[in-house]
């Protein structure tokens, strides 16, 4: 086996998708055959979820009841509050959501035949914010809070459990855009983590414990928290191009950057970008989007490495006034609709996923005992 070629299974196709395209020639980024540029203009995150979980855009009546739907399931049963009261407060709460649908999947199974897995995908779409916030805001703030908010989308509801308020249209659609970038990209490894999960004819909840685990890291969603630290440890732009360089000369990885699949761009990065600089004139910020800017023109000139989706999320967020911890789980919110429909879309024709390894240990010997 050669493994310049095989290492992290790159370039391996591992199986089929109607879901997603990444990086294919003419389109950088397709859900279901649409564009996410398309998307992102012409769409709400809602209509996208729609879409993957149920395979098809919703005409408007269908759009109205799937609305209605999800927002009758943000409560979340009392045990689980409790649970999430006791989670400490320096608990990482990507670590809180994976234990809240682990929780979650003891109350409200699927059932053994999975023929209500589309209701267990629509409640954790709908109740996954509440999970974090219900946590968020009663470590930080002390306070229990109601979740029912009467805003209709998710990224309303998101904003106003988080700030206490009605958030502004620019806040709500650029929450909204970036749920819809992030939520659906292929193979990725949280989402293959799922596969695997799913394909030994496990449940939901499983599957998506183990997904949010795997998202959890720097190389993965990760990121978007750990450039936020990065940028945020620069004081100027001058001072940001001297220390990548630094980093660079060090071997260091620098998070948001680079891609697996994607070579030249990230599609979901000019979006972001221009999100970013839009939020940054509001914000009154004289600084991290120039510092953002630097990093990835330094980025671009010594090592030809692209910013990928998490680099300007992380501002993005910042200039909403989302604490930087609260970033990687944003993400598994908007991800639990690809998550969800690669488990429904790998139920329907089931394999067991079991590669072989190359043995690299010793030959075979003697035990003496
Ligand atoms: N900073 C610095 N160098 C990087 C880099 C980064 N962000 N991403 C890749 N490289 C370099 C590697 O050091 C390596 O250089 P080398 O050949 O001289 O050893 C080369 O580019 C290939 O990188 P590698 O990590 O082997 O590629 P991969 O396909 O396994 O990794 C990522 C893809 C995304 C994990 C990788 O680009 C990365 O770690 N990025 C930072 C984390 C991140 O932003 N993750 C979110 C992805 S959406």
């Amino acid at each position: 086996m050669d493994n310049t070629k095989t290492g992290g299974l790159a370039g391996i196709n591992a199986g089929e998708t109607s879901l997603c395209t990444v990086g294919k020639e003419g389109a950088g980024l397709t859900y279901r055959g649409y564009d996410i540029y398309d998307l992102v203009d012409n769409a709400s995150f809602e209509e996208v979820a729609y879409l993957l979980l149920r395979g098809k855009p919703p005409n408007k009546n269908e759009l109205d009841d799937y609305i209605k739907r999800i927002k009758l399931m943000r409560d979340l049963p009392s045990e689980l509050k409790t649970v999430l009261e006791m989670i400490p407060r320096n608990t990482h709460p990507m670590d809180v959501l994976r234990t809240g649908v682990s929780f979650l999947g003891n109350f409200e199974p699927e059932e053994r035949d999975f023929s209500n897995q589309e209701e267990a995908a629509d409640r954790l779409l709908s109740c996954l914010p509440s999970i974090l916030l219900y946590w968020h805001r009663f470590h930080v703030d002390g306070v229990r809070i109601n979740l029912a908010t009467n805003e209709d989308s998710i990224s309303g509801h998101f904003l106003h459990l988080l700030h206490d308020r009605a958030p502004s249209e620019l806040h709500r659609k650029t929450l909204d855009t970036t749920l819809i970038l992030y939520a659906e990209h292929e193979f990725n490894a949280s989402t293959f983590t799922g596969r695997v999960i799913t394909a030994t004819l496990s449940d939901m909840h499983s599957a998506i414990t183990g997904a949010i685990g795997a998202l959890r890291g720097n190389l993965h969603g990760g990121a978007n928290e750990a450039a936020m630290e990065l940028i945020e440890s620069f004081d100027t732009p001058e001072e940001a191009i001297d220390g990548i360089a630094r980093m660079l000369a060090k071997k260091e990885k620098i998070m948001g950057f680079g891609h697996r699949v994607y070579t030249t761009s990230d599609p979901r990065n000019s979006v972001n970008k221009k999100m970013s600089k839009i939020l940054a004139q509001e914000y009154g910020d004289s600084q991290l989007y120039d510092i953002s800017e630097a990093i990835e023109k330094t980025m671009w000139e010594k090592k030809k490495l692209f910013a990928n989706a998490d680099f300007y999320a992380a501002s993005v967020y910042h200039f909403m006034g989302v604490p930087t911890y609260l970033f990687t789980p944003i993400f598994v919110c908007s991800r639990i609709t690809g998550w969800a429909a690669h488990a429904m879309e790998q139920r329907k024709n089931n394999k067991l996923i079991r590669p072989a390894a190359e043995y690299v240990g010793p030959s075979l010997k003697k035990w003496n005992s």
